[in-house]
């Protein structure tokens, strides 16, 4: 298809937006101007196509896209502004499970233009059968992550089942192409059974894993975006689809690499199977010391240094500007004060980074883990707040445990460790933590927040 130069102009320059954009996401002090700059980029792109595509457009076609745009624009931004920080990731998928869906329908519309075209369809079919996988798996992720799939569901040999289906998807797809069939019953059949694949996909694996799942699905939904960026020969479309496919496995790998783990085992494995571990009573041998807020408040006035190590319990106490104030207080004390960064604390990447820049926490004072590991035996106080599988030794010490060979930051090897939570229940990944029976840990129970407010006052009364 070939574009009036002034539309192949606005795409490029959107392309450009979308580079710059995804670059300066890159750091939170330039994110919030990235996201807007490519934001901009996508609404020229949308307009440019809305008024410069070329050939007649009956105007009803043109009042359907104006609805369209209208409850897309209302509904995202009514969600975007009320959504809770800690429910971003359910939020996320639901997005990308859209952009999926979209490609899925982008390639059933078009298949009946373009059945003389082996190269076309190859690839309608495909942006169909990856963005229905990708709509269907992101509705069960958001299902995962907001609690109403809480448990991992798994058929006898699903592995076996799941890989069958898939092969059968394909096979399904070769024959059509190969037969050039013009039939819509076959195209339904194929988009059933690819929406019926990604259910079976995503079912299976735990909670724990999601991030990975969702980044995965997100890199499939840019795949098929790219698809029907190819077919129409569409070059922002191709640009944003290859972007978001490409960044999307990079963070999957990412993540993947931070938990020490491979995607195949992250897929077809069982972490994150937390049916055997919760509710199953102390398997840990030894005892729990408990502590006071005035006792923990002398502890750190008197300290030289103490490191702060956030996790999701944070987030949900919204406790990042109290632990902001602590730090200052401290800080203002003499104590030297840092937080240590694990790539999956909290329930997205970045949690704790975008969750401490919106308090306006030096950047300087973040540590990531394989900088701070080898400080905390040098730090008088580890402050744990609402984090637990990050902190967790039986990934170093425990091979049957299903974390296991997952990197955590090592707080153990601090001369004394403060664990704030509410209870004894175990985090995201179900499993006990003996970290909180060590004879260095006491643990001082509470709401983050209200504790860090009562320290904070008993260490201004110092
Ligand atoms: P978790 O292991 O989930 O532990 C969080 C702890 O916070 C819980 O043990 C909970 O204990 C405590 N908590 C909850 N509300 C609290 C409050 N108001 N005040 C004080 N404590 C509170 O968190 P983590 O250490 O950050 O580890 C993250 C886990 O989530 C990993 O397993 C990771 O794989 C997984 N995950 C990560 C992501 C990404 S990409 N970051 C996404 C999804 C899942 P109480 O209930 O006893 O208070």
């Amino acid at each position: 298809m070939n574009y009036p130069i002034g539309l192949e102009l606005i795409y490029l320059v959107a392309s450009i937006t979308y580079i710059l954009g995804l670059k300066m996401l890159g750091h939170p002090e330039t994110a919030r101007r990235g996201n807007l700059i490519a934001a901009a980029g996508m609404t020229a792109a949308i307009l440019g196509t809305i008024f410069l595509y070329p050939g007649k457009v009956p105007t009803f076609i043109y009042a359907l896209i104006g609805i369209a745009i209208a409850i897309g624009t209302v509904s995202g931004w009514m969600v975007a502004k009320k959504v809770k920080m800690t429910k971003m990731p359910e939020l996320v998928s639901l997005f990308n499970g859209m952009g999926g869906a979209s490609a899925a329908l982008i390639g059933l519309v078009e298949f009946a233009h373009y059945t003389d075209h082996r190269l076309s369809i190859m690839t309608i079919l495909g942006g169909i059968v990856i963005g229905s996988v990708s709509f269907s798996g992101s509705m069960i992720a958001w299902g995962k992550l907001n609690g109403t799939l809480s448990k991992p569901i798994r058929l006898p040999k699903y592995n076996l089942i799941n890989n069958l289906v898939l092969l059968g998807i394909l096979a399904f797809a070769a024959f059509m192409i190969w037969s050039g069939t013009d039939s819509q019953l076959l195209l339904y059949l194929l988009f059933f059974a690819a929406i019926f694949y990604g259910i079976i996909f995503v079912l299976p694996i735990g909670g724990a894993d999601m991030p990975v799942v969702i980044s995965l699905l997100n890199s499939f939904t840019g795949l098929a975006a790219a698809l029907s960026g190819f077919l129409y020969g569409n070059m922002v479309m191709l640009t944003g689809g290859i972007l978001v496919g490409s960044a999307g496995t990079i963070l999957t790998f990412a993540m993947c690499n931070a938990m020490n783990r491979s995607l195949v085992n992250v897929l077809f494995g069982g972490f994150g199977d937390t049916t055997a571990a919760v509710g199953t009573g102390s398997s840990i041998q030894g005892d729990i010391k408990t502590t006071t807020v005035s006792d923990v408040a002398i502890l750190m006035n008197y300290s030289n240094r103490v490191i702060f190590v956030p996790g999701y319990g944070l987030a949900v106490a919204q406790a990042q500007h109290a632990i902001h104030e602590l730090e200052e207080l401290l800080e203002s004390k003499g104590v030297e004060v840092k937080y240590a960064i694990h790539p999956v604390a909290g329930r997205m990447p970045g949690h704790m980074n975008v969750l401490l820049a919106e308090t306006n926490v030096d950047y300087g004072k973040l540590a990531e883990m394989e900088d701070v590991n080898p400080e905390f035996a040098n730090t008088d106080v580890v402050f744990v707040v609402g984090a637990n599988d990050v902190v967790n030794p039986a990934a170093h010490n425990d091979p049957s445990s299903p974390i296991y060979g997952m990197p955590i930051l090592q707080v153990e090897n601090a001369k004394k460790i403060i664990v704030n939570k509410r209870s004894m229940k175990p985090g995201y990944a179900g499993i006990e933590n003996e970290l909180f029976y060590n004879p260095k840990t006491s643990m001082l129970f509470g709401d983050a927040k209200k504790v860090i407010q009562e320290l904070i006052s008993e260490i201004k009364g110092m």
